[in-house]
């Protein structure tokens, strides 16, 4: 078998998120029931049973690709492709744009899909970093020293996964001139976009601020509906056209009842009622963490996030990041994410876009673990 670099998250919560009593290692908040969507519409259901359970449009029905065009400046639905999931369109950009050999930056900490991804293909990787002492502010000068005429594309995720930080417009601009300057292309990976927690105006994407840019959403995240398993790619309709192309050979289609679910989700009169039971989960889950934080006195620190569920946690207590997350799921039942599977022991990424009734005693046997392991 070809070496292989393991999805180390994704692998551990596939693994394991199904079985333990609390699960706080996703970054969506709590998902909605088809009912509470389909309420939303009166008679929506009944139109729905009629659906022919035929394939879709293979790049996403009209509806749609019409309603995801409307997030974006001056944007047409040609220019759209739906995928499953944002891990497809990540994963058919990287594919379509990249060569083996080719040179990728990458902006760290990362969900880490594009950088592993770029190990398996043969990439040559390049990264730099969200500072955590600046506040998790991008490190413009070490992304300005490292880009070169050969780099051919800068993948960001903004806003991010897992620090929650989401970049200001200076520092879009930045990473924009800088990319420019060697006419490579831009990933922006924006599936928090509208997940905010601190602005009730959601962060501009990328897409329309530079001609090379491809960017990514999704169903799953600011939405709450990642059981659809819709995602999107927007960007320059030619090269939309190779994704696709790409897309035939990996999935023809997403499905037809997705694609109808997702359309209404989107539509201008639902869309702002998603985003506001996803704030609300954000925002009301948010105090409960930070409390259950200042309750161990000095023992955890961080930098609150502006969007997404979830916090990304330092710790001062002598344990390894996974170590300390295998013996939580194991003894405790609960599910959270090591600062491993980022490339930072000492961290921990905990979800808390959940209800109290959830997320309080998830973080009762977290409190218990830890009074254990410091004793
Ligand atoms: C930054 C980022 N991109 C993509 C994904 C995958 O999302 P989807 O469910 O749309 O495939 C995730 C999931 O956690 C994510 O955090």
């Amino acid at each position: 078998m070809k070496a292989f670099q393991p999805f180390v998250m994704e692998r551990m919560m596939s693994k394991f998120e199904k079985d333990v009593t609390f699960n706080l290692s996703e970054s969506g908040v709590h998902p909605l029931l088809l009912s509470e969507l389909l309420e939303m519409v009166p008679g929506k259901l009944d139109e729905l049973l009629k659906t022919e359970l035929n394939y879709p449009h293979a790049n996403g029905i009209p509806e749609l690709r019409r309603n995801i065009a409307r997030l974006y400046p001056e944007a047409e639905s040609s220019q759209v492709l739906v995928t499953v999931g944002a891990i497809e369109a990540n994963y058919i950009t990287l594919q379509t744009l990249l060569s083996p050999g080719n040179e990728i930056v990458v902006m760290l900490p990362n969900y880490m899909q594009i950088w592993g991804i770029a190990k398996n293909h043969g990439f040559h990787l390049k990264t730099f970093r969200l500072l955590e002492e600046k506040g998790w502010a991008p490190d413009l000068e070490t992304l300005e020293s490292v880009v070169t005429p050969q780099t051919k594309l800068i993948a960001v995720c903004n806003p991010d996964n897992p620090t929650g930080r989401t970049l200001t417009e200076t520092e879009m601009d930045g990473i924009i001139t800088c990319t420019r300057s060697v006419g490579a292309w831009i990933l922006a990976d924006e599936v928090y976009r509208g997940a905010d927690r601190v602005s009730d105006v959601e962060n501009p994407s990328f897409y329309g601020r530079y001609d090379k840019v491809i960017a990514v959403g999704s169903m799953s995240k600011a939405y709450g509906l990642p059981g659809l398993r819709i995602g999107w790619a927007i960007g320059p309709e030619d090269i939309i056209d190779e994704l696709w192309a790409r897309h035939e050979y990996l999935t023809i289609s997403t499905t037809m009842l997705s694609n109808q679910l997702a359309a209404l989700a989107l539509s201008p009169e639902i869309r702002p009622l998603l985003l506001k039971r996803t704030r609300g989960f954000i925002r009301r889950g948010y105090p409960i963490l930070e409390q259950w934080m200042q309750a161990h006195q000095g023992r955890f620190w961080m930098r609150p996030p502006d969007a997404a569920a979830i916090a990304f946690v330092g710790y001062n207590f002598d344990i390894n990041s996974s170590e300390f997350t295998d013996r939580l799921r194991k003894e405790k039942s609960v599910l959270i994410v090591p600062g491993d599977h980022f490339g930072m022991d000492h961290f921990v990424r905990i979800s808390f876009g959940l209800p109290e009734d959830y997320l309080i005693p998830a973080l009762e046997r977290i409190h218990e673990l830890i009074i254990e392991i410091n004793k």
